[in-house]
C-alpha cells in the first residue's frame, strides 16, 4: 500500500525514480509523483493515475537532479487527485516528502498550523507532516526536523524526505510501515521494498522500526527517531532483477501461477524429509520445546493468507490432533482472545506487513504467548518481531491476487503439521506417505498447468455471467472461498464461496440458468454428498463446472464441464484443486479486459487498519 522511493548518488535521479515506481506499482496505483532538487530548485510533479501518465508528464522537462523522492499512492485520506499525491510539500515549497501509512492526529495539527498561518493545499494526512517539518527547519539541521515532526505525530509511517537548500541529503524513517535502504557504490536508495532497489544492488538494510536512515553520497548512518546512533545489518538480496519481469507472460499474475510448481518446490527443498516421514523447519528450531509443549493453535491473517490459514486448521486438527482457531487478524486485534501459555499464535502474510496481522501479533506478544510467522517477504515486520518461523522462498510475488503464495503458505502448513504431528500421533508410515504425496505435488500441478487453454475456453462460456457460486467441502471449503475471492478480486464478478452442503440454507435461492457453479468435487470421503449437493443445483437449471479427480467418468454426468485434477491424498488436494480455479479467474478477468495486476481499489500490501 502506496509505494516509496528515493535515490542519492552521482547519477540522474528521476529515470531511478520512474523505473523504482514501476516496481512498486502493485502497492498502490490511483496517482504518483516524484520531487527532486536540481538547480537550486524543489521540482515537484504529480498525476492522478498511473506511473505511465507521470512518464509522460514529465518527458518534456529537464530533470538533471541527483536525489530525489517519489511516490505511488492508494489512497486513504483525500481521494486520488493531483493534489492530494505525493510527494507533499511545506508552506514554502523548501521540504519534500513522501509517506506511507497513516497520521492519527493530523487534524489536531493541522488546526493547530492553520491558526499559525499555514496554508494547506490538499486534503492528506501527509501534508501536515511536510508542513511541521518545514516549520522546525530553522537552522539547516534537516534531521532534527524531521525528528522533532515525527514525534509531534501519532501514527504510522515510512517516509522519505529531501530538501531545496540540501541537496546532499536523503532521509528515510519508519513506524509501523516498511522501509528498506539499498547500499550502492557512491549511491544509496530508499524503497517500500526491496523491488525498488534490486535492479541497483543486492546490498539492503531493512531499517528497524522506530528507525530512520541518513544517506548521502560519501555514506549512511542510521538513528533512533530521538536522533541516537543505531545499529543495524546489511543483507544480500535472494533474488535478482529478473524476478520482477514478466517473463514472456502477459501478466505477472499469469506468470506467478505457472510458477508453482517451482515455487512448491522451494516451500519443501531442505525440508522435506520423506524418509522419516517428517520435515525439518529451522526457523522453529529455538521453539521446538513449545512446539511439543502446546496443547492450541491461532492462525491468524488476512485475506488469502486466511484461507491457507483454514486450511492449516482442517491438516492440523485432522494429522497433528491439536485443536485451531482461525481467526481474521482485523477483529482478534480488537477482541479479547483468550490465550494462555500452551497456546501457539501462528500469523500468516505473504507481505509480512499487512497493518491488522502485524497489530494482531503484537496483540498476541503482549499478551504473553510464543508468536511465529509463516511470512514471503524476508525481512518484513512480521518475520522480524515474530519469535521464530518459516519463510516461502516463493520470490516477489507481484500480480496483486495472491496465487503462488497461497500454494506456498499451503505447503508449508502441512510440513508444519507433519512435524508436529510426528511429535504427537501420526505414525512413521502415514508421515511417509504425506511426506511422499507432498514430494510429487510440483508434477502434479505441472500437469494441471497444460489445461490452461481448456480452461480458458471454459472461461470463454462464462465470461458474461455476473454472479457465481463456488462450492467445496472438508479440506476443500477453504479452497472455494480463494476461487471466489480470485474471481471478485480481478474480474469484478460477484462470486461467493460456500460449504457445498450449506448451499440448501441460502445461496440455493439464487440458482438459476444465470449462475453458474463451481464445484470442487474430488473423490474423497464427502464425495457422494457433493454430488447430491450438485444434483440440487441442477434440478435449478443450474450450470455446473466441476473439478474433479483424474479418472471419474461418473462425474460427468453431473456437469456441464469438468477439469480433471491429478489424484493424491485428501488431505494435499487442495495444492492442487486451487491450480484450475485460480486460471478460470484469470481467463474471465483477461476476456473482460480487467486489469489483472492491478485491480481496482485493491492494494497488494495492506498497511493501514
Ligand atoms: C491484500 C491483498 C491480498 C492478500 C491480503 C493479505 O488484501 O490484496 O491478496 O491476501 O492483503 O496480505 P498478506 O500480505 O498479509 O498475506
Amino acid at each position: 500500500m502506496c509505494g516509496i522511493v528515493g535515490y542519492i548518488g552521482e547519477r540522474k535521479a528521476v529515470p531511478i525514480l520512474i523505473e523504482g515506481l514501476s516496481a512498486l506499482e502493485y502497492r498502490g496505483y490511483d496517482s504518483a509523483g516524484l520531487a527532486m532538487v536540481g538547480d537550486e530548485q524543489l521540482h515537484v510533479h504529480k498525476v492522478k493515475g498511473k506511473v505511465d501518465a507521470l512518464r509522460e508528464r514529465i518527458k518534456s522537462e529537464r530533470l538533471d537532479g541527483t536525489v530525489g523522492i517519489a511516490h505511488t499512492r492508494w489512497a486513504t485520506h483525500g481521494g486520488p487527485s493531483e493534489p492530494n499525491a505525493h510527494p507533499h510539500t511545506d508552506h514554502g515549497n523548501a521540504i519534500a516528502v513522501v509517506h506511507n501509512g497513516i497520521i492519527e492526529n493530523y487534524a489536531a495539527i493541522k488546526e493547530r498550523l492553520k491558526r499559525n498561518g499555514v496554508s494547506f493545499k490538499s486534503e492528506t494526512d501527509t501534508e501536515v507532516l511536510a508542513q511541521l517539518i518545514g516549520k522546525y527547519y530553522t537552522d539547516g539541521d534537516l534531521v532534527k526536523a524531521v525528528t522533532k515532526a515525527l514525534s509531534d505525530i501519532e501514527g504510522t509511517f515510512g517516509i522519505a524526505v529531501i530538501a531545496r537548500d540540501n541537496p546532499d541529503l536523503l532521509i528515510g524513517a519508519r513506524r509501523g510501515s516498511p522501509l528498506v535502504v539499498g547500499i550502492g557504490e557512491d549511491e544509496y536508495l530508499l524503497g517500500s521494498d526491496t523491488s525498488a532497489i534490486v535492479a541497483h544492488t543486492d546490498k539492503v538494510i531493512y531499517l528497524k522500526d522506530g528507525h530512520l536512515a541518513t544517506l548521502t553520497r560519501n555514506g549512511y548512518s542510521t538513528l533512533t527517531l530521538d536522533n541516537r546512533p543505531a545499529s543495524h545489518k546489511v543483507h544480500t538480496l535472494e533474488y535478482g532483477a529478473e524476478a520482477l519481469a514478466k517473463g514472456g507472460f502477459d501478466h505477472f499474475m499469469l506468470k506467478e501461477i505457472f510458477e508453482q510448481p517451482e515455487t512448491i518446490q522451494n516451500a519443501m527443498r531442505g525440508r522435506l524429509l520423506t524418509e522419516e516421514g517428517t520435515a525439518r523447519l529451522d526457523g522453529l528450531n529455538l521453539v521446538m520445546t513449545e512446539l511439543r509443549r502446546i496443547n492450541r493453535i491461532i492462525f491468524v491473517a488476512c485475506g488469502t493468507s486466511w484461507h491457507a490459514a483454514l486450511c492449516g486448521e482442517y491438516l492440523m486438527e485432522d494429522l497433528a490432533g491439536i485443536p485451531v482457531e482461525v481467526e481474521y487478524a482485523s477483529e482478534f486485534r480488537y477482541r479479547n482472545p483468550i490465550i494462555d501459555s500452551k497456546t501457539l499464535v501462528f500469523v500468516i502474510s505473504q507481505s509480512g506487513e499487512t497493518a491488522d496481522t502485524l497489530a494482531a501479533l503484537r496483540e498476541a506478544a503482549h499478551k504473553g504467548a510464543t508468536v511465529l510467522g509463516i511470512c514471503n517477504v524476508v525481512g518484513s515486520s512480521i518475520a522480524r518481531e515474530t519469535h521464530g518461523g518459516v519463510y516461502l522462498h516463493a520470490g516477489p510475488e507481484i500480480g496483486v491476487a495472491s496465487t503462488k503464495a497461497f500454494t506456498s503458505q499451503l505447503t508449508v502448513l502441512s510440513l508444519l503439521t507433519l512435524l508436529m504431528g510426528r511429535m504427537r500421533r501420526i505414525s512413521h508410515d502415514d508421515g511417509m506417505a504425506i511426506a511422499k504425496g507432498l514430494d510429487r505435488i510440483p508434477s502434479q500441478v505441472r500437469k494441471i498447468l497444460k489445461q490452461n487453454d481448456y480452461i480458458a475456453e471454459i472461461a470463454a462460456i462464462y465470461s458474461r455471467h455476473n454472479n457465481f457460486l463456488y462450492l467445496g467441502r472438508s479440506y476443500n471449503y477453504p479452497v472455494a472461498l480463494e476461487g471466489a475471492l480470485k474471481l471478485k478480486e480481478i474480474s469484478y464478478v460477484h462470486a461467493e464461496g460456500y460449504p457445498a452442503a450449506e448451499m440448501k440454507h441460502g445461496p440455493i435461492a439464487l440458482i438459476d440458468t444465470n449462475m453458474p457453479s463451481v464445484v470442487v468435487a474430488l473423490k474423497d470421503s464427502v464425495y457422494e454428498k457433493v454430488i447430491s449437493n450438485m444434483e440440487e443445483i441442477r434440478a435449478r437449471s443450474g450450470k455446473i463446472i466441476a473439478i474433479a479427480t483424474e479418472g471419474d467418468k461418473t462425474i460427468q454426468k453431473h456437469a456441464d464441464h469438468v477439469v480433471y485434477i491429478p489424484k493424491t491424498l485428501p488431505v494435499l488436494t487442495p495444492l492442487l484443486a486451487v491450480i484450475p480455479l485460480q486460471l478460470l479467474a484469470y481467463h474471465i478477468a483477461a476476456i473482460r479486459k480487467c486489469e489483472i495486476d492491478q485491480p481496482r481499489n485493491l492494494a497488494k500490501s495492506v498497511t493501514v487498519e
